[in-house]
C-alpha cells in the first residue's frame, strides 16, 4: 500500500496500473470506519486496484464548526486500510486539490431542494466539487459509495450523468454497529450515553419498516418523528417519505416506485442521517 499526496504522482502511477487490470475507487473524508471498509474490500475485490482518498472537503461544510470539528487520524486511517488490500490512498492537501477556489455551481434541479440539499444549503454543490475533481485525477472505472448517504448517491449518478463521466457507481449496504446505530465517523463525536442513545434512530426505522402499510404514510412520518423526539437525547431535523429515485415525498403507499424513509437527527451536537428502504 503507498500512501500518496501528489496528484501528478498519482495519476502516473494509475496509468500504469490501469494496463493490467480496472480501478476501483473510494472516495472518503477518513475518520474511517467498518462501513467505510466495506466499500473498499468491494473496489479491491471487483478491481485490478484499490484506490481509497482521504480528504476532508472544506466546500461541502456548510457549518465552519462542523469543518472544524470534523475527526482527523491519518495513522489509525492508514492502519485499518492495510489489511484490505487496497493498493494506493490519496491524502492530498487543500491547496493540491484546490490550487484555487472552485466557482462551479452545478444544478441538481428537484434532487437538491430536499432533506439535506434543504437544510445544508451548498453541501452538495461542494459534494459535486470535489468527487468530480477526484475522478478527475483518478479516471476509475468503478466508485463506490454507501447507501447510508442515500442522496448524495442520487447526486453523484446525477453529476456523472451530466458531465458524461466513463465511471460505473456502485452502490453498498449500510454497515451498522450491533446496537444498529449506522456507522459513521461523526459517532466518534459522541459521548458513550449519546452513542447508545443514537441508537433509537435505527431501531424506530426498523419498526417503522414494520408499521408500513398498517399507517398512512404521513403518520408513519409522525410515527417516526415523535419515538425519535420522545429520546431527551435526541431531536429530529426532519423525517422524509421520499420515492427512491426522484427523492420527492410520497403522499400514498399506493404510489408506484420504492419508498425510502431518511431522516435527519441531532444527538447533542452531532448530527446524524440514516434511512430504510421500505420493501
Ligand atoms: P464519508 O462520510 O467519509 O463517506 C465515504 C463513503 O463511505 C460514502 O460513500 C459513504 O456513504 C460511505 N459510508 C459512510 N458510512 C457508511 C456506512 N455505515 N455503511 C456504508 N457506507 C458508509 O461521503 C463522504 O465521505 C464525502 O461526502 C465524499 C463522498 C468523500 C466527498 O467528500
Amino acid at each position: 500500500m503507498e500512501l500518496v499526496t501528489s496528484k501528478v504522482l498519482l495519476k502516473q502511477l494509475l496509468d500504469q496500473a490501469r494496463q493490467s487490470g480496472t480501478i476501483g475507487f473510494v472516495p472518503t473524508m477518513g475518520a474511517l470506519h467498518r462501513g467505510h471498509l466495506s466499500l473498499v474490500e468491494r473496489a479491491v475485490a471487483e478491481n485490478g486496484a484499490g484506490v481509497v482518498s482521504i480528504f476532508v472537503n472544506p466546500t461541502q461544510f456548510n457549518d465552519p464548526n462542523d469543518l472544524l470539528r470534523y475527526p482527523r487520524n491519518l495513522d489509525a486511517d492508514l492502519k485499518l486500510l492495510q489489511s484490505t488490500g487496497c493498493r494506493y490512498v490519496f491524502a492530498p492537501s487543500v491547496e493540491e486539490i484546490y490550487p484555487e477556489p472552485d466557482t462551479r455551481v452545478f444544478q441538481f434541479g428537484s434532487l437538491e431542494t430536499v432533506m439535506e440539499g434543504k437544510h445544508r444549503p451548498g453541501h452538495f454543490n461542494g459534494v459535486a466539487q470535489v468527487v468530480s475533481r477526484l475522478f478527475d485525477i483518478v479516471k476509475p472505472d468503478r466508485a463506490y459509495f454507501g447507501l447510508k448517504d442515500f442522496q448524495q448517491l442520487a447526486i453523484i449518478r446525477a453529476m456523472v450523468q451530466q458531465l458524461q463521466l466513463p465511471v460505473e457507481i456502485v452502490p453498498c449496504e449500510i454497515v451498522r454497529e450491533t446496537s444498529g446505530l449506522a456507522m459513521s465517523s461523526r459517532n466518534q463525536l459522541l459521548s458513550p450515553e449519546e452513542r447508545e442513545n443514537a441508537a433509537v434512530i435505527s431501531q424506530t426505522l426498523l419498526k417503522a419498516h414494520r408499521l408500513a402499510g398498517k399507517l398512512s404514510v404521513g403518520e408513519l412520518a409522525g410515527h417516526i418523528t415523535q419515538t425519535i423526539n420522545q429520546n431527551p437525547f435526541l431531536t429530529v431535523e426532519y423525517v422524509e417519505i421520499v420515492n427512491d429515485i426522484t427523492l420527492q415525498p410520497v403522499s400514498g403507499w399506493e404510489e408506484p416506485g420504492t419508498k425510502i424513509a431518511c431522516v435527519a437527527v441531532w444527538c447533542g451536537k452531532v448530527r446524524l442521517i440514516d434511512n430504510i428502504v421500505f420493501n
